[in-house]
Formats: C-alpha cells, sequence, structure tokens
C-alpha cells in the first residue's frame, strides 16, 4: 500500500510538482570535424538571443530572406496575444525558396523522389524545373478564380506534386491546408468545412507497404462530410500518381472533378509574378487535435513562420546547400512543411522525398537510400527509430552513408533508442538534435544548438535560439531547475514561428495557450502572455530540459497527436455504444497507442461485432493511426460521484499498473471486474512508476 499512500500524498500537495526520477544520463561531443563546417558556431549565441536582446535579436532570422519590401517593426504587441512579426515588410514565401536559388542554384535538385517501389527509378527535380512546375500550377490556380486569402484543403500523399501545389499556392497568397493523406476522408471533410475551403487538391493513388492505395475514394467521401456540415466544394483536382493514366476505381464526378495534368495542358511554360504580401499574411493552416472533438487549425504566417524555419534549418539542422538532407517525415505534418519544404527550400538545399513506409521491403530501406543518394542529414522520429532498431539493429552497418547531422523529432526519446540511434545510424560521427517543438510553435522550441552543445541522450537541450522556456506549477510558481520537479513548461517571450491565432477561433486561441498563466488579459506586454505548450516538463542542474509528454487530453500515437474526445466520439457513431472512453498505453514501437472502453447501451449484448465496428469506425472518421490496440466491452465505466468517468483508473489498468484508491468512486466494485478482464484473475501490476502524460491522463475533464 505504500504506493498508493505516496500518490495521494503527491496528488495533495499539487499534480504538477510530480518528482520525476530519472538517472541523469552522461554528455556526447559534437566531432572537430562537425564544429569546424558548422554554420553556427558561436559560442556565445544564446546571449545574443538573450531576452536583453528581444526582439530585435530576430533580425538575424529575418534578414536570411529577400523582402520586396523591408519591415518596420520588428514585433507589433498592439493586439496582445495575437503577435505580428515584421510589420511593414512585404514578402512571398515561393520566391523565397525558389527564384532567388535559380541563379546560383538553378541546375541543382531541389527535390529528389523516391517512390517507395525500389524498382521504379528516382526523380530528382532542379530548382529550374521545380520554379516551372510551379508557376504552371499557380497561372492554373489563378486561372480558376483562386486568389491571396482563399484556402485550399489537400489531401495528398507524400509526392513532389504535394510542395508543387504548396509553393503554387504560396506564390498567390492562397492559404493551404494540407490534411495528412493518411488521414480518412471524414477528417478531411470536416477540416474542409472548418477551413472554408470550397477546393479540394487529392491524388488518384499511392504506394504504401507495398499495395497502391485508392486515395481518391476519400475525396468523395470528404466531400460529402463537408457538405453535411455546411460546407460546399465546388472543386477537386486530382493529380495522378502516374500522369495520364487514372490509377484509382473511383469514378471522377463530372462537372466537379478534374485531373490536373489535363487543367495543366492550357497553363505551358506559363509565369505567374510572385504576390508581394505583407509579412503577416497566413502562409497555410495546419490542423491539429485538442482536447474537444473540434481539430483545431493553426494558422502560420509568411514573414514570421519562413524566417524562423530558415534560420532554424540553418543553424540546428546544419543545412549547407552543398548537403543532401533527407527528413522521413510526412509533409502532412507540420515537420513536413518547416523542414521538409520552407526551411530547406529556403537554405537552396536538396531535399529527399520519400514516398513510402520506412521498412518497405525490409528494414535496410532508409540506408540504402542514404547510401545511393549520398544523404549526409537525416531526420526522423522515435517511432521510426525504435522500428527500423526492432526490425534491423544491424542493418545500418551494411551500407556506406555518411551522416554528419541527424534530428529526432515528435516524442521523447529513451535514452537506450537514442544511444542505437547515436552508435548504428550516426556512426558515433553524426551529431543528433532531439528538437522539441508543437505544430502550433512552426519550429523548434527545445534543442542544442549542434556545434556548441553537448548532447545528452532523452534531454532535448537548452531552448533554441531566442526561445526562453519557463516552467510554471499549477499556481503559476516558477519551478527552479535542478529541483528534480516538473510542471507546466511554457515559453515567456514571443517569437516568429508561433502560428498567429487558431483560424476562426481568437477564443479558444488566447483560452488554449495563454490564459492559464496570464494575469493581466488587457496587457500589451508580451512579458504578461508566457505560451503554455501542454506539455510536463523538467529542467536539469546543466539546464537541459526533459519533455514528459502531453498534460492534456491528447494522446501521442507514434508521434502524432490525436484527440481523446475524437476518438471517443468516432466509437459514439456505432449506435449501440453508450459510453466511450480512450486512454494511451505504452507501446514498445510507437510510444502510445490508444486503448478504447466502451460500454453498451441497455439490452444489446456485447458482441465481436460490436468491437470490430467500434474499430472500423476509428478507421473511418479519424484514419486508420486511430486503431484502437484493443476495445474492451465494460458493465460499467468507473465514475466518480458526479459521474465523471475516471479515465486514470483505465490507464492504470491498460498500463498494467496499481489503480490506487478508488473507495472514492461511485462504483468502485466495477474496477476489479474490468482489472480481472483487462489483466486475467492474477494480478500482474509492475511497480514501476507510470510516465507522466498517462499519470495525469484525464484530469483535463
Ligand atoms: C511531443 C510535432 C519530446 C510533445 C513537431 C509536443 C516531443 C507534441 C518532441 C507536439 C521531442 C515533439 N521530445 N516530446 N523532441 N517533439 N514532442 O504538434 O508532447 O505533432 O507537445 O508537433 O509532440 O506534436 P505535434
Amino acid at each position: 500500500m505504500a504506493k498508493t499512500a505516496k500518490k495521494e500524498e503527491l496528488t495533495d500537495v499539487t499534480e504538477a510538482q510530480i518528482a520525476v526520477h530519472w538517472k541523469e544520463e552522461g554528455y556526447y561531443q559534437p566531432s572537430e570535424k562537425f564544429i569546424a563546417q558548422a554554420n553556427m558556431r558561436d559560442t556565445h549565441i544564446l546571449e545574443k538571443f538573450g531576452l536583453a536582446n528581444f526582439p530585435d535579436c530576430f533580425r538575424a532570422y529575418a534578414d536570411m530572406l529577400t523582402w520586396f519590401e523591408p519591415y518596420r517593426t520588428v514585433l507589433d504587441t498592439s493586439d496582445a496575444p495575437f503577435w505580428k512579426w515584421f510589420v511593414g515588410g512585404k514578402i512571398n514565401a515561393s520566391y523565397n525558396c525558389l527564384d532567388r536559388n535559380l541563379a546560383k542554384y538553378g541546375s541543382k535538385a531541389a527535390f529528389i523522389f523516391v517512390p517507395e517501389p525500389e524498382a521504379e527509378p528516382d526523380a530528382t527535380i532542379t530548382y529550374q524545373q521545380l520554379h516551372t512546375r510551379v508557376n504552371e500550377v499557380a497561372a492554373l490556380l489563378r486561372g480558376l478564380g483562386l486568389k491571396a486569402g482563399d484556402r485550399v484543403t489537400f489531401h495528398m500523399p507524400m509526392v513532389p506534386e504535394l510542395p508543387i501545389t504548396m509553393l503554387a499556392c504560396a506564390r498567390l497568397g492562397i492559404i493551404h491546408s494540407q490534411v495528412f493523406g493518411g488521414f480518412s476522408g471524414q477528417a478531411c471533410g470536416s477540416r474542409i468545412q472548418d477551413s472554408g475551403s470550397r477546393v479540394l487538391i487529392t491524388m488518384d493513388s499511392y504506394w504504401r507497404n507495398g499495395s497502391l492505395v485508392d486515395h481518391k475514394a476519400n475525396a468523395d467521401i470528404a466531400v460529402r462530410t463537408a457538405k453535411d456540415l455546411g460546407q460546399d466544394v465546388d472543386k477537386v483536382l486530382v493529380w495522378q500518381r502516374y500522369p495520364g493514366k487514372y490509377s484509382a476505381k473511383t469514378p471522377m464526378v463530372p462537372g466537379r472533378d478534374f485531373f490536373m495534368n489535363d487543367l495543366l495542358k492550357d497553363h505551358k511554360g506559363k509565369n505567374v509574378e510572385p504576390v508581394a504580401l505583407p509579412s503577416e499574411g497566413p502562409l497555410f493552416l495546419m490542423y491539429s487535435s485538442g482536447t474537444t472533438g473540434k481539430p483545431k487549425g493553426a494558422q502560420h504566417s509568411i514573414g514570421g513562420y519562413l524566417a524562423y524555419v530558415t534560420g532554424t534549418s540553418r543553424w540546428i539542422l546544419d543545412i549547407h546547400p552543398e548537403d543532401v538532407y533527407w527528413c522521413m517525415a510526412d509533409i502532412g505534418w507540420i515537420t513536413g512543411h518547416s523542414y521538409i519544404v520552407y526551411g530547406p527550400l529556403a537554405n537552396a538545399a536538396t531535399s529527399v522525398l520519400y514516398e513510402g513506409v520506412p521498412t518497405f521491403p525490409d528494414a535496410g530501406r532508409p540506408w540504402r537510400i542514404a547510401e545511393r543518394l549520398g544523404v549526409n542529414i537525416f531526420h526522423t522520429a522515435p517511432t521510426a527509430i525504435r522500428m527500423l532498431r526492432k526490425l534491423g539493429p544491424q542493418e545500418p552497418r551494411k551500407y556506406k552513408y555518411r551522416f554528419k547531422s541527424m534530428t529526432t523529432v515528435g516524442e521523447p526519446i529513451e535514452p537506450e533508442a537514442w544511444r542505437w540511434y547515436y552508435d548504428e545510424v550516426g556512426k558515433r560521427e553524426a551529431v543528433i538534435t532531439d528538437t522539441w517543438w508543437l505544430t502550433e510553435t512552426g519550429g523548434f522550441l527545445g534543442t542544442t544548438v549542434p556545434a556548441i552543445h553537448a548532447m545528452k541522450p532523452g534531454s532535448c537541450g537548452p531552448g533554441a535560439p531566442g526561445i526562453h522556456p519557463v516552467i510554471y506549477d499549477e499556481t503559476g510558481a516558477e519551478i527552479s531547475k535542478g529541483s528534480g520537479k516538473a510542471g507546466n513548461i511554457c515559453i515567456r517571450n514571443p517569437w516568429p514561428g508561433l502560428m498567429q491565432t487558431l483560424w476562426g477561433d481568437r477564443d479558444r486561441y488566447v483560452k488554449t495557450y495563454f490564459a492559464k498563466y496570464n494575469k493581466d488579459p488587457r496587457s500589451k506586454d508580451w512579458r504578461d502572455w508566457p505560451f503554455m505548450c501542454g506539455d510536463g516538463a523538467m529542467q536539469a542542474a546543466d539546464g537541459y530540459y526533459r519533455i514528459l509528454g502531453r498534460i492534456d487530453d491528447v494522446i501521442n500515437v507514434a508521434g502524432h497527436r490525436l484527440g481523446t474526445k475524437e476518438i471517443e466520439s468516432a466509437c459514439l457513431t456505432v449506435p449501440e455504444v453508450a459510453e466511450a472512453a480512450v486512454v494511451p498505453v505504452q507501446d514498445e514501437v510507437k510510444g502510445r497507442v490508444p486503448e478504447v472502453y466502451i460500454a453498451v447501451k441497455p439490452g444489446v449484448p456485447p458482441s465481436q461485432d460490436v468491437i470490430d465496428r467500434v474499430i472500423k469506425a476509428n478507421e473511418e472518421v479519424i484514419g486508420k493511426i486511430a486503431r484502437p490496440k484493443h476495445v474492451y466491452i465494460v458493465p460499467d465505466m468507473p465514475k466518480t460521484r458526479s459521474g465523471k468517468i475516471m479515465r486514470r483508473v483505465l490507464a492504470a489498468i491498460s498500463n498494467r499498473r496499481d489503480v490506487g484508491d478508488v473507495t472514492t468512486l461511485a462504483n468502485p466494485d466495477v474496477v476489479e471486474q474490468i482489472r480481472t478482464m483487462v489483466q486475467g484473475k492474477d494480478t500482474v501490476t509492475t511497480r514501476e512508476e507510470l510516465p507522466e502524460d498517462i499519470a495525469k491522463f484525464g484530469q483535463v475533464e
């Protein structure tokens, strides 16, 4: 019982102060060779980006861009906390990623596309060719009457046509909203509706894990869903995976659906002048999961965002134009927008695009690609690292690639996985940056500057240049470094990469990210508006941060954020389901996976059929990524006397932990019934502490 007693005691103090016990890891130093060639070698860089020099320090990033008209004000706080960066400046993102690179790098590869089928040849697209293709698509979009400020939704896979269409929109100031290709048609439809798009751009098919997926089918569902929600889509523009050939079974809808390649015939060789847009104009929306079922459209600016991803690509990823850089993320997520497309291209990089699954056809695939293309910068997520390690721990040794730098992003990485990445993938030569950030933040928040700071497995490092984190407890008191206590990590100051707002929902923006620690809602001083990231974190005595995971009801599955309410509402679309509760479960490869508990309506017998339909509902409403590991039909949910479902109790059961004291629940007996159902008759709990994100799961009600 000692454990239960301890838990209660901690709950009494404050949940945010839970002591986190973890072994201090040793440091790893960057090599002299890496340091000698690094873009950022100034050991005083963090001081130069200190708060004393804020916000002017960020001119260094803005000055990496080409402006049509110079900005007058670095930071305008008059509409706090809706910050405006580089005000007065006129700029175009497509110009900065393409036109300005042509003179020097026109014949150099901008993208190298690697199709999933290994027999299919790579497609190299030079800056000149990319410029031509982007201009033609821009001409097409303009021809359809689209203009600056209009929204267009994409539901595209990992193919060159995705960044081409993004850059074509950026050229005209059209706000793109790419929905991850693996999301369902319904998920796409609700994002179309929220953004008010009248045009959907998609692709007929793509390769995934050895099969050609019929993707066009999702477009029909998306359009129907949007219409049901009140948003009409006039046109669906369909790229063809194999130009000139239709590789989907779903019929095209006459008058609504058009092949991009047919329409493009009228725009061959056309040039479209990049529109000089205000710095604070919106560049794109990126939807992310929050605590409610409604997705949040993070709205990113042109000037601030582009400056931030350009600067961090140069200094943190250490991209030089001569490098071959490969980020294995999907462009459908923020990582791809910032660090496959906009940041690398603005630095004239050669960026590799891989269509498929890293382990297809085997766990040697990424290393073969790296060897063949001479990749020297590699960027991926812990979930991929764990999977590649599990399936082929010795594979990297068979290939002769050499990485100078590597990045990890998306979830906390265990020191053990980190060391495999360092020893085997990086061959003890490559530096690692563990970059912590969010969809909403545009670019890195916590990371080492690779030539300057030592690496420490499991910790992202200090704040990135110009990012000043602070950890608060529940009462708003600062938790000091080295205290061994965790709390809510916030950023003290604004920075150019931060989203401008949530699309169409100013109140939710303020409430979700600022309300908790803001003391004066009328203040125009940025010091009064720390940005709450939604992660639990602790800071070691050396100043390095360790991120413990989400503290809201968001489950990070393989580095992808899924809202519990989204999953639970998907379950409730099955008519027999009365109540649903989802909890995160630790998973060796994916980090966290959802497990679902449902109660069926009175008179409905529990059946495998209901379980199957709950699984299917999740795949249809959200996507395969939301597929629950298990679905349990329980006699009743554990509830407080006020009727709230105690997800924390379910999370403890799913994670084989002690459920603690449940005597205050309205129905304590059901807990043991559920426990036996999930764990079997014998107690199989482990004494290990639950990770913070799971331990605190379900507190935000
Ligand atoms: C988590 C992805 C630990 C964190 C760019 C954050 C991380 C959420 C790291 C955002 C990291 C991201 N170490 N945790 N290096 N990077 N996270 O919006 O919980 O998809 O809040 O953005 O991922 O996920 P999102």
